[in-house]
Formats: structure tokens, sequence, C-alpha cells
């Protein structure tokens, strides 16, 4: 497998790091490899490029240090493969490369008992790749490099299959040609291995394919966008037929690897990215935007943003939720309107409704935090917790000044700023009496 330079992205990112649905192209490629049964998984990249401290374990890399082209390329990996191997050829960034197709190829492979199988398509617009010439007898002969169109003639240049640049190869002949490949304009072609083949007797046999996907190669961000298209609306289906209703497909982003059970509901305009998992029977979105965040069954999220948080069975979050990271919230528990949590559990059944800050806090299971409520958790120096008991009763506007516990059954004052421990089943409430000034709208109005 071969990693781009990354040029034509006009990005300091390299090529094969740009994600699609939040994964590096790269990992999909390597993804469909290992589906379609890779043992080794080697690739080649160039020193200081920053892709081979990006890829999955147990990938091996091999540095490309001398040479230009594929041909280089594919000769840089040569130490990584075992002596009477099939390799298999993927181009990085071809990130819909799916395993099916690889298996099919492998498959041709083995059963023409080929040196070389190549995988080819009609179905894409030829412009700039090599197309297949044939003999007589059907045979491929020689692939023709068409970037540049000097000096091929025109009958080449109507023919319509192409190289996808997807091949499968009996290793010890392939490096036993790459050898003897020479030079074109500075590089080494893969391509010019097959001529090789042929003079040595050996087959080479093509796979043609109508799965245009599988070859579609991201040179720009427009190209990028055009695979994300087809990918985003593939991990949807994958989705749908597993069980979950999206009642409009076309608005939502779903990062590969996320996970949502069986008959969940995902509303318009709803963005599941990271290790998001969500469980079965739940309502997500409208408009809700969920970051690596855990989700259990038969739960309700509302127009709302979690990150890196979890939420339990039957939880109602939203509309207008914000959970930032470290926020767990329990079974049945509700977070609602303008209530934003962070690094706080919030127990069982408890609900904090309306216009709240909750940071840093333990809330039991059954308390009914009112509106407006907020925990002073920082001091300006440190952080501290704040802990509300189960089944307590805040009343609105309560401030809770850290690090302060509102006990068990107890409540708080409306308004009141709690910066002292309320015991068991009291009343915390500070709050300067109310005094009645008589007459004072005469008075006022006279002046
Ligand atoms: C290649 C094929 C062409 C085929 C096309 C399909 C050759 C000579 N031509 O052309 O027949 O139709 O792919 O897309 O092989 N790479 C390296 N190191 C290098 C050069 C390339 O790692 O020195 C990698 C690239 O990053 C890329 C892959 O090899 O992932 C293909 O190289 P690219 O330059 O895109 O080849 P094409 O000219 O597109
Ligand atoms: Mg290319």
């Amino acid at each position: 497998m071969a990693a781009g330079h990354g040029t034509r992205m006009r990005s300091r990112v390299p090529k094969v790091l740009h994600p699609v649905c939040g994964r590096p192209m790269v990992e999909w490629v390597i993804d469909a490899a290992r589906r379609a049964g890779a043992g080794r998984v080697v690739c080649v990249t160039r020193p200081g490029e920053g892709v081979a401290e990006r890829l999955p374990d147990g990938v091996e890399v091999a540095e490309q240090t001398e040479g230009e082209g594929t041909g280089a390329a594919v000769q840089a990996a040569r130490a990584h493969v075992d002596e009477g191997a099939t390799v298999l050829i993927l181009s990085a960034d071809c990130p819909l490369v799916s395993a099916r197709l690889i298996e099919e190829l492998v498959g041709a492979h083995e059963r023409e008992h080929a040196a070389a199988t190549l995988l080819t398509t009609e179905e894409l617009d030829p412009t700039g790749y090599g197309r297949i010439v044939r003999d007589g007898d059907g045979r491929v002969e020689r692939i023709v490099e068409t970037k540049r169109t000097e000096g091929v003639p025109d009958h080449e240049l109507a023919i319509r299959e192409i190289n996808t640049g997807t091949y499968a190869f009996s290793g010890d002949e392939l490096f036993s040609a790459l050898a003897a490949v020479g030079e074109t304009e500075g590089e080494h072609y893969l391509t010019d291995v097959f001529p090789l083949l042929r003079e040595r007797g050996q087959a080479i046999a093509a796979h043609r394919s109508t799965d245009t996907l599988s070859a579609m190669g991201v040179n720009t961000r427009v190209g990028l966008m055009e695979v994300e298209r087809h990918a985003r609306r593939g991990i949807v289906e994958v989705h749908a037929l597993a069980g979950v209703t999206f009642t409009s497909p076309e608005s939502v982003e779903i990062d590969a690897g996320v996970l949502i059970g069986e008959d969940t509901i995902v509303g318009p305009g709803a963005v599941l990215r990271g290790a998001t998992r969500i469980g079965s029977g739940c309502e997500i979105g409208p408009h809700s935007t969920l970051i690596s965040a855990t989700v259990g069954d038969d739960a309700r999220i509302v127009h709302s943003h979690l990150v890196e948080c979890e939420v339990g069975n039957g939880v109602s979050v939203g509309p207008f939720a914000y959970l930032r990271p470290g926020a767990r919230v329990e079974r049945a528990a509700k977070v609602g309107t303008f209530v934003e949590v962070k690094n706080s559990t919030i127990g069982a059944e408890a609900k904090i409704p309306h216009l709240s800050y909750i940071g840093d806090a333990d809330v039991g299971a059954g308390a009914n935090v009112a509106a407006g409520n907020i925990t002073a958790n920082y001091d300006g120096r440190a952080k501290h917790r704040t802990t509300i008991g189960a089944d307590a009763h805040t009343g609105v506007h309560t401030s809770l000044v850290a690090p302060v516990r509102v006990g068990r059954r107890a409540y708080t004052g409306a308004g009141s700023v709690i910066t002292g421990d309320v015991p068991d089943g009291a009343l915390g409430i500070s709050r300067p009496e109310q005094k009645n000034v008589e007459g004072y709208a005469d008075r006022f109005e006279e002046r």
C-alpha cells in the first residue's frame, strides 16, 4: 500500500491522513484489506511524512527512501513480503475500496494461477489513467500511461478499460520483474512489470469490475467531498439495515465506528462522531451533536451538544443542553433546557430542568435542582466539588459555593447563596429579609 504526498490537497496534513467520516483515508484501506483476510499489512510512506506514526496497530511500515514512482514504492516493501506470498497492492488514497472486491480480485488471481491480476473498469472517465492494451486473444499485453497524451496513438487513447491501481501478484514474480524495470521520466512504473512478466511466459489476468466507488481516488478536497458523500451514505445504510430509523438521512453525519442500537430514531441534523455508542429505542435529534458520547437505551436527546459523557437508560436531555466531558447522567434523570453539566454525576431520576450550570458536582438520585442553579466550582485557584444529596430540593437561583454539601432531603431557599453545608433534611436559606416601603410609588411620582 502506498501513501500519497498531499501537495494537491493544499494542506499541511498528508493526503492519506485526511479523514473520511472521521477516519483517516489510509485506515479505510487497511480496514478493507484486513476484512478481506490480509495477513501482513505493509504501508509504504516517505520518511518524515508523519503517516507512520498514525497507522493502526499491527501495520508494518516500509519507508521509500530511494527511487520515485509506484514501482519504487512497491520495491520499498520487499523485505516485508514472505517468500511465496500473494501480494495485494492498494492505493491509500482510494478509501472506498471494498473488502468484497478485494476478495473477488484475490479469488480470480488464485483461480487463474496468474503471476499478476489487475483490477480494471470501463465505467470511469479514462482521462489520465493507465489504459489496458490487450492482444489479439484478449490477454493483457501492457498498460499505457495517459497522464501525458503526447506520443500515445489515438487507438490507445480510445481504450476505455483502465487500470484502477489495485493488483494481486505472486510476490516472487513481482519482485523479480520489478528489479528489471527501467526508468521512465525519472520514475519506476509498477505497470512496466506486465510486459516483462509476459516475456517470461507468465500469465496476467484482469478482473473487470463495475464497482467504481472502489476505484475512486482522492487528489483534491473536491474529490474528498465526493468520496465522503458516498461513505456517509454507506454508513447510514449499514445502520438502517441494522434497525435504525433515519427521518432525514441526507442531513446526518455519522463517523465510521459509531454504534447505534435497534429501534433508535435518528432525526434531522444529528452529528454522531468519534467513539459514540447509542443504545436501542432512543430518539436522537433533531439537531444534536454527540462526540464520543455513550448513551443507554430509550434515551431522548433533542437539540443538544454532548462531548465525552455518559447518558443512562431513559434519560432525557435538552432541548438545548450541553453535556461536557465527565458528565454522567444516570437512569431516567433529566437534564433540560439551557443546562450545562461538566465532570458531574447526576443520579437516577434526578431533575435539572432549566437554566443551570452544574460543574464538579454529585447530584443524588431523585434530587430536584430548580431553575437557574449555579455551582461556583472555581475559587480563582482551584476547582472544588459540590454535593447535592438524594431527594434534595434546591430553590430557584441557588448559588452553591464549593466545596459545599446540601444534605439528603434538604432544601435551599430561592435566591440563596449557599456557602456552608446544609444538614440532611434541613432548609438552608441565605438572603436578606424582605423590607416593604409603604407609599413609595406616590412619593416617587410626586418628585
Ligand atoms: C497509477 C498507475 C495507472 C493507474 C492509476 C490508477 C503507474 C505508473 N500508473 O497512476 O496505470 O491507472 O495509478 O489510479 O503505476 N506512490 C508512492 N511513491 C511514489 C509514487 C507513487 O507511494 O514514488 C503512491 C501514490 O501516493 C499513490 C499510488 O502510489 O497512492 C499511485 O501513484 P500515483 O502517482 O497516483 O499514480 P498514477 O499516476 O495515478
Ligand atoms: Mg493517482
